[in-house]
């Protein structure tokens, strides 16, 4: 199995309250319903707007040789 720098996901709890935060496709961002918390998922889900102060938790990818898609960590929860 390879890591795929180019896959990602994150954990979809909101780093607030835990929420589950939603993309929007016209903003791009990750967003919190709950208390409006922004979350950009290009940049490693970092916050862009508060309240939550740390990004979410990213979800480590590997494919295997016939293509399948493995989650095999968890970064930063
Ligand atoms: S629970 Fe997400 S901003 Fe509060």
């Amino acid at each position: 199995m390879g890591r795929r720098a180019d896959l990602y996901a994150y954990n979809l709890t909101c780093t607030h309250l835990q929420c589950q935060v939603k993309y929007n496709e016209t903003s791009q961002m990750l967003e919190c319903p709950c208390h409006g918390s922004l979350f950009d998922p290009i940049n490693d889900a970092k916050v862009i707007k508060g309240p939550a102060v740390k990004a979410l938790p990213k979800i480590v990818l590997e494919e295997d040789e016939n293509g399948d898609i493995y989650a095999v960590d968890l970064i930063g929860f």
